[in-house]
């Protein structure tokens, strides 16, 4: 999905994107993402494609977190949830992400790397801002490992595709070629999101 394009997707679907994310399933499945991860004391997160905020709920308190995001107008109901957290919110693509020498413990990829337009580049974007040892963590609607995706969800992947979302990705062929070991991975809401827990592995050390 081509960049501009989002921002147009995503000033659409910014007034109702709570109404349908913020349920109590997507809530649930969040809870239980975050849950997976350790965070130290006054340890920093990065959230990818922030959108409306929708994670800040599960983030520790002390925690000092970074949120991006393309669309200005999904940025912009994040910033009215930012409660006293420690909360910095950015406009950028996540495709070309920089943030010079700051590492973060946390860099969380939910309900992204379906979003945008290669998410290959997110993902390095992603390592490079990730401090050595810390965690990659996603919630996505990932097609399984090595499946190819069925007549239906093809036909449906038109529709989502179209509103925001590409349901045809294989986060194990997106992650080829990245030194990164997963070390957490189950499906969630009636099998049709994944919770990945993962970390950069050591080099000669690439799992599948
Ligand atoms: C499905 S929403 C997910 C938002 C949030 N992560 C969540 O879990 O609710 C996808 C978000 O990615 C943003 N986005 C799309 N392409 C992007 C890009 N290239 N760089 C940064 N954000 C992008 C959209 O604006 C939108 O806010």
């Amino acid at each position: 999905m081509k960049d501009n394009s989002n921002i147009q997707k995503y000033k659409r679907l910014a007034p109702f994107y709570d109404k349908f994310m913020g349920n109590r399933l997507f809530r649930k499945a969040r809870q239980q993402a975050f849950s997976e991860i350790e965070v130290r004391k006054g340890g920093s997160l990065l959230l990818v494609g922030v959108g409306t905020g929708e994670d800040f709920l599960f983030l520790p308190a002390d925690a000092s977190i970074t949120g991006i995001d393309l669309s200005e107008d999904m940025l912009r109901i994040a910033e009215s949830k930012r409660n006293s957290k420690d909360i910095t919110l950015f406009q950028m693509n996540a495709e070309n992400m920089e943030f010079g020498n700051q590492k973060f413990d946390v860099v969380v990829l939910n309900l992204i790397l379906s979003v945008v337009e290669h998410p290959e580049k997110v993902l390095e974007k992603s390592l490079n801002c990730l401090r050595q040892g810390g965690t990659l963590l996603v919630f996505d609607k990932f097609i399984d490992s090595n499946q190819k995706p069925n007549v239906i969800r093809r036909l449906l992947n038109k529709i989502t595709s179209a509103i925001g979302t590409d349901i045809t990705r294989d986060f194990h062929k997106i992650k080829s070629g990245f030194p990164i070991e997963i070390t957490k991975e189950y499906k969630t809401i009636n099998d049709l999101y994944t919770i990945i827990v993962a970390r950069e592995s050591l080099s000669n050390d690439i799992s599948v």
